[in-house]
């Protein structure tokens, strides 16, 4: 591997408090060094996604005292290695990076991470911009398949379907053949999906929503639904699916509570329980997870794509973050660090 030489300090994108976008501020700060089982990534792209937007307003899983760095995953290349046999292993090497745990969020020229669990390599056809992105939605878009499969789902309802991970969902149905009964909540996003092959694509914001949900809900005998928005929406779902149905919520992109009617709870033992892909995986055991990484990047190029909208500088964070917010359908933000 060729020597890279690394600098002293680096830029990096801080959250001051979990008050917003206006909280962050752009600073140099130095560049860390790897201790042992720890790699240093030099940090090419990373995408802003709705748990980082949830993050800069402390409403996410993670509520490490500010100030911190955000930014939950994203694609470099590891360009030093504390010691150890699997922080050499990585040495060189392209791998996307989660913000989890050691060395905090993405949103940095330069960060460490743990070889457990911290870094994955990419595929070597993947860009680092796809490889940036291939965490995330690639694994969740790949547990609800598996989840559906696992429990014997022919159909499913999926919120927020116009999203990019309601594209995977989509892609990875079709293949699977799982009917995807999509919800989303405009008509542009109606016509998205349809020219990209769904043929069950519902708006919530029209009249007769509700009738039409319970109609489709009960001819395709979809009795899963993954929800990405809570509030009204999950009440529903549960309203519409046939008896013995589960609604699993995922997000709350409303950002209200859970709405649910008791007699849907107690008469028609319907239920309600949630997905957060970390758990998720660490029940999944090492082997299964690598299984998942593997086919997963393979399907990066087809079903798993992501599409990029724009991508700013890191110094532009916070622009960038406005302008993901006003249009969060059509292509992923990105940020390239350097
Ligand atoms: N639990 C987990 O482990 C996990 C893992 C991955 C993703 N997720 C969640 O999955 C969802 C999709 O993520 P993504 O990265 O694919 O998002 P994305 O591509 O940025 O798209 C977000 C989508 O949500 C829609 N949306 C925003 N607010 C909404 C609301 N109040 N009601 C209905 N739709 C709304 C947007 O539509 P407009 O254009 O109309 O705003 C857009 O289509 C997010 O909520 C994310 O947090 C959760």
């Amino acid at each position: 591997m060729q020597k890279i030489r690394i600098p002293e300090t680096m830029t990096v994108a801080v959250l001051n408090d979990y008050s917003g976008v206006d909280a962050i501020s752009i600073e140099q700060r130095p560049v860390p060094t790897p201790g042992r089982n720890e790699v240093l990534v030099k940090v090419a792209f990373a995408p802003i996604n709705p748990s980082d937007l949830a993050t800069l307003e402390g409403n996410y899983g993670f509520n490490d005292p500010t100030p911190i760095v955000p930014g939950g995953e994203g694609s470099g290349e590891v360009i030093a290695a504390g010691p150890g046999v699997m922080a050499r292993y990585f040495l060189g090497k392209r791998v996307a990076c989660t913000g989890w745990g050691t060395g905090g969020g993405v949103w940095s020229e330069y960060v460490v991470k743990s070889v457990k669990g911290g870094v994955l390599s990419l595929n070597k056809s993947l860009s680092l911009e796809q490889g940036a992105m291939s965490f995330i939605n690639p694994l969740t878009a790949s547990a609800f398949i598996d989840i559906s499969k696992k429990g014997g789902h022919k159909a499913i309802v999926l919120t927020a379907a116009a999203s990019s991970l309601g594209q995977k969902v989509n892609r990875l149905g079709r293949n699977e053949g799982i009917q995807i009964v999509n919800v989303v909540r405009r008509d542009a996003q109606v016509e998205l999906l349809k020219a990209q092959g769904a043929d069950i694509v519902l708006n919530s914001s029209n009249e007769g929503f509700q009738q039409q949900l319970y109609d489709v809900c009960n001819q395709t005998n979809a009795h899963l639904a993954f929800d990405a928005v809570a509030g009204p929406l999950t009440n529903q779902l549960l309203q519409a699916m046939p008896q013995n149905s589960k609604v699993t919520v995922f997000s709350a992109l409303s950002r209200q509570a859970i709405q649910a009617s008791p007699g849907v709870l107690i008469f028609e033992n319907k239920s309600i329980d949630s997905f957060w892909l970390g758990p998720w995986i660490s029940e999944q055991g090492i082997f299964k997870t690598m299984q998942l990484w593997k086919r997963a990047q393979k399907q990066i190029a087809t079903h798993l794509k992501s599409d990029i909208r724009k991508i700013y500088p890191l110094q532009d964070v916070k622009e960038a973050i406005r302008d993901y917010k006003n249009q969060m359908t059509g292509g992923k933000i990105l940020l390239r660090m350097s």
